[in-house]
């Protein structure tokens, strides 16, 4: 945090993107705050089709006529629009992605940006039976990902961005115990929110090898800094209060919003993906908040493991081991979420 304005003065804020053309459409996951608020903006702003997948449709509605209103200098009209979207249930997820699918048109990126860490609160088991930030964090959005293939091979060349957490460095997943239920370790809000950013750059590792370079899906993490945003709303007020005495070392949400930002639109990025996959690299590519290529953790380069939380996570999102390839060749999966249920 104390280096992170340092290391990055090399960046312009905000981020200068490409003008994007309509019909390149991106999916922003949890953009009515935050991080995910700048990105849908800046994505707008720039000429996207924006689709902003939130669980609070009046905000991000009364945010969208916002942005309209500081936009209007310009005389094009924003192209964005609101989808309904609580990774809280695997069904609504499910649901989400069958009606997106279902209008049979492109979609160029994913972000998976949408998350939780509940600092000071009790461990917190979804209704779908997860622990919260297991399921907002990894699950939900890894269901997202595999359901919305079809649409990512129409948009081919086309990203799934995943924004990750450097803390995903002192987490730990045990596939066998998920939830961190059993007793085998003691739940810290922490071990909740550090595990389930673990097991996303393990899940995003195994996904990257499991597309075939036909399929032009490029599967990216991204860490966005430490950005003051609403996330830890639920700190200790002496730790706010301390945060608040450095704003200097914190970024802004517009600042956060650049590594996301940079994976979403640079020409480079598939490229980088196709070079990792065909060295046989264990890790997805993982971008840094200076917009560089970055390591993550040694534990994300366990493959063993990461195969491990693969195949626990496709179990638990109710999808068959084989969705990829079978997704990927045209043919129909079922999963025990949304309306065709087993
Ligand atoms: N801030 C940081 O320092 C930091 C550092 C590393 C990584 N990150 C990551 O950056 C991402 C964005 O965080 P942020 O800092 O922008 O936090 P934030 O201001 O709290 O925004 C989080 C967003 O996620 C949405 N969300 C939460 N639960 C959801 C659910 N069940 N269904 C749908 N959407 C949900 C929220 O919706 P509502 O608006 O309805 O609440 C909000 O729009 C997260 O993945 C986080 O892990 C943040």
């Amino acid at each position: 945090m104390l280096f992170q304005r340092i290391m990055t003065r090399h960046l312009h804020n905000p981020m200068p993107l490409p003008p994007l053309h309509p019909d390149f459409t991106c999916l922003v996951t949890g953009c009515t705050n935050g991080i995910g608020r700048e990105i849908a903006r800046q994505l707008a702003e720039a000429g996207a089709h924006v689709v902003m997948a939130v669980r609070n449709t009046t905000r991000a509605n009364v945010l969208i006529e916002k942005w309209q209103c500081d936009w209007s200098k310009m005389s094009l009209p924003l192209n964005i629009e609101v989808m309904e979207l609580n990774l809280l249930s695997l069904d609504s997820v499910a649901r989400f992605a069958e009606a997106w699918n279902a209008r049979s048109v492109p979609l160029h990126v994913l972000i998976n940006n949408a998350g939780i860490f509940s600092i000071g609160e009790p461990q917190k088991i979804s209704k779908d039976g997860f622990e919260e930030h297991m399921q907002v964090n990894h699950l939900a959005p890894a269901l997202l990902s595999i359901l919305l293939l079809p649409s990512l091979i129409r948009g081919s060349p086309s990203r799934i961005v995943n924004v990750s957490s450097t803390i995903h460095h002192v987490g730990f997943v045990d596939p066998e115990d998920m939830n961190v239920s059993t007793g085998k370790r003691k739940y810290t809000n922490l071990a909740g929110y550090s595990g389930s950013k673990l097991a996303q750059v393990m899940f995003s590792s195994i996904l990257n090898k499991k597309l075939p370079s036909k399929a032009g899906i490029s599967v990216v993490c991204v860490s966005p800094g430490v950005v003051q945003t609403n996330f830890a709303r639920d700190l200790s007020k002496i730790v706010q209060i301390v945060t608040r005495l450095f704003p200097y070392y914190k970024f802004s949400p517009e600042e956060g919003a650049r590594s996301a930002l940079f994976a979403a639109t640079d020409t480079q990025i598939s490229e980088f993906c196709k070079k990792l996959e065909s060295d046989d690299w264990p890790v997805c590519a993982f971008i840094s908040h200076e917009c560089r290529p970055t390591n993550p953790s040694e534990e994300a380069h366990n493959l063993e493991t990461s195969y491990n939380v693969w195949e626990k996570t496709m179990e638990m999102i109710g999808l068959p081991s084989d969705t990829v390839q079978k997704l990927i060749e045209g043919q129909q999966v079922k999963c025990r979420y949304g309306s065709h249920q087993d």
